[in-house]
């Protein structure tokens, strides 16, 4: 298939983009790289440096578009939602007119956990209640509204896929945020040196350990459910789906494991909760599995962080 690739020079959209060269498909990304790497943009692939509301200009011919360019710090969402609502509803609005205008009608949209917003139960499934807590949550569920209003009114066919902690690397393809707020990277550079200690925000939730619970799913994992979701698309419809690995480990849990990986101390100083952060955020992706065959195969852990830890110091 020829495709589109937004935000393909960020974390996820890259490996995505690699998976999709991999498979045979012929690959455009788009990227702005306000925040992507262009070097993280697979060989095979055709690179054009643009926002998403040009998109115009790279559509004809295309097959399909697998959307990841957005915004997606939480605590930068707060501070700015402007940014947040302009971009993730306002850039996908403008590509989804540009996709119109050019007939191209089947997308796979990279949405998060953070549309459920404080869970009433865990594992979170599909049809539980959407209420973002943050602007980041709101504007990406924003869209998956849209998503489903498009679907009825124009014949669109989308998948939307709610991401829960993504981590790990695929390959070379790995994590590097200017302003890193994510758990397992920031672990890491502590092993490395670049950071002295990692802080624990919170050790007094209603959890085993008094820390957070997350479900970490290996990038590789989630990158091949794009795969499988680009297959599945059926015009008319709007599906989600939740990728998660199922298994919730807590903050302590995950500093534990970098440890071992790394063999390094690792201090871990105890900090203020975040503001915001659920305490407890778990994936069933049973609809995933059941539907599209889609099963996390590198759920442990200790997989995760290895291979993270691998293409950080083939990097540092
Ligand atoms: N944490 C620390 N120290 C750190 C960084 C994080 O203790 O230095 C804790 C957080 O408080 C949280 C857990 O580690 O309890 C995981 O935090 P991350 O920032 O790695 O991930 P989040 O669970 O906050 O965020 C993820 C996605 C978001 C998404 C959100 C849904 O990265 O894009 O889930 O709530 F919005």
């Amino acid at each position: 298939m020829r495709l589109l690739v937004t935000g393909g020079a960020g974390y996820v959209g890259s490996v995505v983009a690699a998976q999709l060269v991999e498979a045979g498909h012929e690959v455009t990304v788009l990227d702005d790289l306000s925040t992507g790497h262009q070097d993280a943009v697979p060989e095979g692939a055709r690179f054009v440096q643009k926002s998403i509301t040009e998109a115009h200009s790279v559509l004809d011919g295309m097959d399909a578009v697998l959307h990841f360019a957005a915004k997606s710090l939480v605590g930068e969402s707060v501070a700015k939602p402007g940014l947040y609502w302009s971009n993730n509803l306002g850039g996908t609005l403008a590509l989804l007119d540009a996709m119109r205008d050019k007939g191209v009608g089947r997308i796979v949209f990279s949405s998060t956990a953070a549309t459920y917003g404080e869970p009433e139960r865990s594992p979170i499934e599909e049809g539980d209640p959407t209420r973002p807590t943050n602007p980041y949550g709101a504007s990406k569920l924003a869209v998956d509204t849209a998503l489903t209003a498009f679907a009825r009114v124009r014949g669109l066919g989308a998948v939307s896929l709610r991401y829960f902690n993504v981590a790990g690397a695929h390959g070379r393809y790995r994590e590097r945020h200017a302003v890193e707020t994510h758990l397992i990277p920031n672990v890491l550079k502590v092993a490395t040196g670049e950071r002295e200690s990692v802080s624990v925000f919170g050790t007094d939730y209603p959890t085993p350990d008094g820390t957070c619970v997350r479900d970490y799913i290996h990038v590789s994992d989630l990158a091949r459910a794009h795969l499988l979701a680009l297959e599945a698309i059926v015009q008319g419809e709007h599906r989600i789906y939740n990728l998660g690995s199922g298994t919730g480990f807590s903050v302590q849990e995950v500093i534990s494991v970098c440890r071992e990986v790394t063999g390094h101390e690792i201090p871990a100083v105890v900090g203020d909760r975040r503001p915001g952060d659920p305490a407890v955020l778990v994936a069933s992706s049973a609809k995933i599995q059941s539907e599209l065959g889609w099963k996390a195969e590198r759920a442990a852990l200790r997989e995760i962080v290895s291979d993270a830890w691998a293409a950080l110091s083939a990097n540092a």
